[in-house]
């Protein structure tokens, strides 16, 4: 299967013109089975007051990000998996919308929010979920989530082979870091980090573009340039993530010891 990662610069609360940009950088996309873009890709994520965040949020399905999101998986025949503010009827939350070519298969709420977002946005509720797609079996987590260990090692346990991480990564050591979420679930983590700086106000957040896929041996097999745009592909066997043994004697999940790790 080919999983693409698309990297840019999306412009604060210009969410018509970042949903044109991306749609530009999707027009020659290649047969795609997965496409993961940015946290929060069509909306800017540094905000300076919640009426911004107010401006971009949107219901899910009927907003416009939702709408271009769904109408791209359509065209690319793909499940994207989309980061964007989300507005419910009291809450806001920094979610990615899971697309397939039929619809919507499902909505991630954050779970672990980071630093400003914590004024704006309700945490997750989760549970955390592994979608069966038929190819492959996806989870989700969204930038900060790849902190806590335990998410990555939930959804390895409930069956996931490659994990979607859109991002907007600022911590340098966050890319390295990920590489051992991979290592220690088997499993492959596709990351789509966005570039470019936000101030709100007060403060500028630097976001650090590197976008990755790493394999089930925590090895980079993308690795995209700081500052670059694009849409970046690469083909990986899910199978792989299937196979937990790591010698003749050792299987990763059969030989963990939940029997110590209570409470
Ligand atoms: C982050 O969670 N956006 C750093």
């Amino acid at each position: 299967m080919r999983i693409g990662i698309l990297q840019y610069r999306p412009r604060y609360l210009d969410r018509e013109g970042n949903l044109d940009t991306v749609e530009g950088l999707l027009k020659s996309a290649p047969a795609l089975d997965l496409l993961v873009l940015p946290e929060l890709f069509a909306s800017g994520y540094f905000f300076r007051r919640r009426e911004d965040l107010e401006r971009v949020a949107e219901p899910i399905p009927e907003g416009p990000t939702t709408e271009a999101v769904l109408r791209w998986a359509r065209q690319l025949n793909a499940v994207i998996v989309a980061g964007l503010p989300e507005r419910t009827g009291e809450h806001f939350y920094n979610s990615a919308l899971i697309a397939s070519p039929t619809g919507v298969v499902d909505v991630y709420r954050k779970a672990h929010l980071f630093y400003e977002e914590k004024r704006y946005f309700s945490p997750g509720p989760g549970p955390l979920r592994v979608y069966d797609l038929g190819r492959f079996r996806l989870g989700v987590m969204i930038c900060y989530d790849w902190r806590f260990p335990e998410c990555a090692r939930t959804l390895a346990l409930k069956g996931a082979e490659v994990i979607a991480h859109p991002s907007n990564l600022v911590r340098p050591e966050a890319q390295e870091a990920i590489r051992i979420r991979a290592l220690e679930n088997r499993l492959f983590i596709a990351t789509a980090n966005r570039w470019g700086e936000e101030s709100n106000g007060k403060e500028v957040l630097r976001f650090t573009g590197h976008s990755q896929v790493v394999d089930p041996n925590g090895e980079r097999i993308l690795f995209t340039e700081p500052q670059a745009t694009g849409l970046f592909c690469v083909d990986i066997d899910p199978a792989l993530a299937r196979e937990k043994r790591i010698t003749a004697w050792n299987d990763l999940f059969l030989d963990r010891r939940p029997d110590l790790y209570e409470l």
